[in-house]
């Protein structure tokens, strides 16, 4: 590969030949140079720049002078990168295909107040030319020297050959599917009090890539949540999605990526929206051949919007929401100015209800769960059930019921009765139901007898879990 750096500075650029990049160029794997840009002027003084035009502070570079310096350069096509703090941000995506791209790379180093806009618009005019006007980051720089050096070296480096082990590139946060590198240690095993994670030395490599995958995707979350809106949802795994959960985003069934999830309780304008969310979710918490009118019997006894409020209203029910949606909670519903926006723009979607849980607390610290068989099995006093756990349809398997499940299990934990911490929280599940018991088993849930339960006409065959909340 080709690469020419034009600068008033070609000093700047000796690093080029220390290192990776000194050995490529050694290699032939690069043949790379550097120009002063002043060598093309013809002026006593060497003269490139002027003052800028409409005024203002500072001084511009000429067209002129950087056309003489590019034109012989760019005289086979190629591509122009001009690296500016109004640039679009530089990604490994940018530096994928500079790599795998043919034609020169020319990189023109701006200073002072930058180029002299009519250079990039000209070769941006030119079929055979690519111009890339790049920066680094958010903050400015004297000049492009240092943005010089990192876009070479961000592209040598993908060169055949340069690196010793491919695989070190394949594995490096920005390549692959966009989240950031795990932490990484290396020997003496105890440095300073602090422990290499024993994961890492315990020799079991599945256990170990399932670690690394998790700090990868927690820094993801913690550093550049922006990285996570743009994975792809066809290429996480279950054990991924179930992570992601934990880190505040799901991914609703059919969407092509993660989006945010907040767990909050539920407030008096929920009522409406979490009815409609129960009765469209009861039927499929209910085993096959449950009958219709016995759905719907229960669905307008127990899940009306009034039963909701009263729940919201009362001190002895913890009902949690979690909403999926563009905004946060606080933009688009209720009264705030996210409503105003909403209604102005017409744009911000308003959050949607994808799941909620109810859970009772007693209304005594001694107080026995209300049926005979739970009461025969639960024994931790006070005790509260986990009444309700509903999840939309297209958020089943999306991570959304480990996160409203924990956060329930937080809440209870945390509540008292008569003074007294919960020390337990029950919940009964169809018995059938493998896909909840296991959910509710990785949550911390054993199953601690049977228990029937009604709906209609018709008994179910329960079974009782229970989470010690000591
Ligand atoms: N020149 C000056 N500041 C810069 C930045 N942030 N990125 C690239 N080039 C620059």
């Amino acid at each position: 590969m080709r690469i020419d750096v034009v600068t008033i500075f070609p000093d700047y650029l000796a690093p080029l030949d220390l290192s990776l990049i000194g050995k490529a160029r050694r290699d032939g794997l690069v043949d790379l140079a550097v120009h002063d840009l002043r060598d093309v002027t013809t002026d006593r003084h060497r003269t490139v720049d002027d003052t800028p035009a409409g005024g203002g502070a500072g001084m511009v570079m000429r067209a002129d002078v950087w056309g003489e310096a590019l034109d012989p350069l760019l005289a086979v096509g190629g591509v122009l990168a001009i690296p500016a703090p109004a640039g679009e941000p530089l990604t490994q995506a940018t530096l994928d295909s500079l790599a795998t791209g043919d034609g020169p790379l020319v990189v023109a180093c701006g200073r002072y107040e930058g180029i002299d806009a009519r250079v990039a618009e000209h070769y941006r005019g030119r079929d055979d030319v690519r111009v890339l006007e790049y920066s680094l980051g958010d903050y400015v720089l004297n000049g492009g020297e240092v943005a010089a050096l990192a876009l070479v070296e961000g592209v040598v480096r993908l060169l055949p050959g340069v690196v010793g082990n491919p695989d070190s590139l394949a594995e490096e946060s920005h390549a692959g599917d966009g989240t950031l590198e795990y932490p990484v240690y290396t020997r003496p095993t105890e440095w300073r009090g602090l422990e290499i994670p024993p994961v890492l030395t315990s020799g079991d490599h599945g256990a170990a890539a399932a670690w690394r995958r998790e700090r990868s995707l927690e820094r993801t979350a913690a550093r550049r949540p922006d990285l996570l809106d743009a994975l792809d949802a066809g290429a996480l795994t279950k054990a991924d999605r179930r992570t992601l959960a934990r880190l505040g985003r799901v991914v609703p069934d059919g969407a092509p990526s993660p989006v945010p999830v907040t767990v909050r309780d539920a407030g008096p304008d929920d009522a409406e929206a979490l009815a409609a969310l129960a009765a469209a979710t009861f039927a499929l918490a209910c085993p096959p051949g449950t009958a219709e009118e016995d759905i719907a019997a229960f669905v307008a006894e127990h899940l009306t919007a009034e039963r909701m409020a009263a729940h919201i209203a009362s001190p002895t029910a913890i009902l949690q929401v979690a909403e999926v949606g563009t905004g946060r909670a606080e933009d688009g519903t209720g009264t705030g100015a996210g409503s105003v926006r909403g209604a102005a723009d017409g744009a911000t979607a308003r959050p949607e209800l994808a799941g909620y849980t109810l859970t009772h607390l007693p209304g005594s610290a001694d107080a026995v769960p209300y049926a005979d068989d739970v009461a025969a099995v639960v024994i931790a006093r006070p005790a509260a059930e986990l009444s309700k756990i509903y999840i939309a349809r297209a958020y089943l398997g999306s991570g959304l019921g480990r996160l409203l499940l924990d956060s329930a299990v937080a809440a209870t934990a945390t509540s008292e009765v008569d003074g007294e911490p919960v020390r337990a929280l029950w919940l009964g599940t169809n018995a059938r139901n493998r896909r909840a018991r296991k959910a509710y088993e990785r949550a911390g849930f054993v199953v601690v007898g049977p228990r029937r339960f009604r709906v209609g006409d018709q008994v179910h065959d329960d079974v009782v879990m229970v989470r010690d909340l000591t």
